[in-house]
């Protein structure tokens, strides 16, 4: 290690922008899993944010078929016509959000929808407002940018969601960012009308921030609830939110990297720049399977759906009724969030002593070979974050043994 001028380590070769960067604890956690395995342990992860489905036959085909035919250049830096007419489509329909074209654009995944933005907008020093929990990228890209993340804890009696209230107290000259995600990663949460139009009236009277609409859970959602997009609730606020969306998580589709977004033209032309600099746009072939997905595969969306639906009512039924564990119902996504503030303090059966929630996902994963996500990861102690995008037989096996884990604490 050396030191820079600013008292900054740094690994010898790399910038300080490196320093302090850590890789997110939902690929730790996943990497030690994969060691374990290795080792010959029946290892369980429950870390990962993936869904477990095939992705569609429709898309397959429909990426087989481009590479066929030869739809294997280089791809406009914003994406095929064919696939931005397919999501401009959907914004109509789906979302009641009329976006020209050259307000629209493909990239590799949500996330790099997320680095264009925040590369193409943060100044250094520029605060991004994060609802706590959240997706760990948040504030990883933000920092990584310059940028600096302010959290807002959003706490369990409050459904994990953002009031407007707390939105209006940590908001500054410098704001540049709000980040919204509903349905959430890693709570489950679902913003009601009600929240986002609260939260949409400071927002108005706050006309130097930008939004960051992160609808990438919008088809994952439960219990009859509605998914609003602020900038169809709120059209005042239109040209300030960027709505992005995706194929990975909707299509099970996370490893064909399709994300998209709307928003306005200004902006979606400045992250273009940062994209032709970049990655020069998204595979051709994918965004083949992505334009059939979004076409053709509403079928499978739905049993898809169903299926989550079930594994939501059994584990948070399985969480709800044991002891030391409190269970939060979320209404979205493919993950529970529960609480484990009895578990501190206590000791594992094999003698570790508990004092938070990475030291309950590490024994877990030491002692019963489960792999979950600590809430120190998404901004929220003492939590886990349980991924349920696995099937039933799986989902069984885990929790009956997180079930004897936590009989086991004293
Ligand atoms: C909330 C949220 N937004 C965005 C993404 C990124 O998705 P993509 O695969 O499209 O990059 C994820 C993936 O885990 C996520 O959980």
């Amino acid at each position: 290690m050396i030191m820079n001028n600013e008292e900054i380590e740094v690994e010898p070769g790399l910038s300080s922008r490196m320093d302090g960067f850590e890789a997110p604890e939902t690929i730790v956690m996943s990497m030690r899993a994969r060691t374990l395995m290795a080792e010959g342990k029946k290892v369980i992860s429950l870390a990962l944010g993936q869904p477990d489905f095939l992705t569609p036959k429709i898309a397959i085909e429909g990426g087989y078929q481009a590479a066929l035919e030869g739809k294997t250049k280089y791809p406009p830096i914003d994406g095929f016509l064919s696939l931005k007419q397919a999501i401009q489509k959907k914004f109509k329909e789906e979302n009641n959000l009329d976006y020209a074209l050259d307000e629209i654009m493909v990239a590799n995944g949500a996330k790099q929808i997320l680095f264009n933005a925040m590369m193409a907008t943060l100044n250094p020093g520029d605060e991004v407002i994060i609802p706590a929990p959240y997706w760990a990228s948040y504030p990883i890209m933000v920092q990584f940018l310059g940028g600096k993340p302010v959290h807002v804890i959003c706490p369990e009696y409050n459904n994990f969601v953002l009031k407007a209230g707390q939105l209006e107290a940590v908001i500054t000259s410098r704001t540049k960012w709000l980040i919204l995600n509903s349905p959430s990663n890693p709570t489950g949460a679902v913003w009601s009308k009600e929240d986002l139009l609260a939260v949409g009236e400071v927002l108005k009277a706050n006309p130097h921030i930008w939004v960051f609409a992160d609808e990438i859970y919008e088809h994952l959602i439960f219990d009859g609830q509605h998914h609003y997009s602020l900038a169809a609730l709120v059209p005042e606020l239109k040209n300030r939110i960027l709505t992005a969306n995706g194929v990975s998580k909707t299509f099970a589709m996370p490893g064909w990297r399709i994300g998209y977004a709307g928003g306005v033209r200004r902006l979606i032309k400045a992250m273009m720049k940062i994209q032709s600099n970049s990655t020069s746009g998204a595979c051709g072939v994918s965004q083949e399977a992505a334009t059939a997905a979004l076409q053709y595969a509403q079928k499978d969306i739905e049993l898809m759906k169903l299926a989550y639906d079930q594994r939501r009512k059994k584990m948070t039924a399985v969480f709800s009724a044991m002891a030391g564990i409190s269970c939060n119902i979320p209404q979205g996504a493919f993950y529970i969030y529960p609480g484990i503030a009895e578990c501190i303090g206590k000791k594992t059966a094999q003698g570790r002593l508990i004092k938070n929630d990475q030291d309950f996902s590490e024994a877990l994963l030491e002692e019963a070979y489960v792999a979950v996500v600590p809430g120190s990861s998404f901004g929220l102690s003492p939590y886990l974050r349980i991924s349920y995008a696995a099937d039933d037989a799986v989902l069984d096996e885990a929790c009956q043994r997180i079930i004897e884990f936590v009989q086991n604490l004293v």
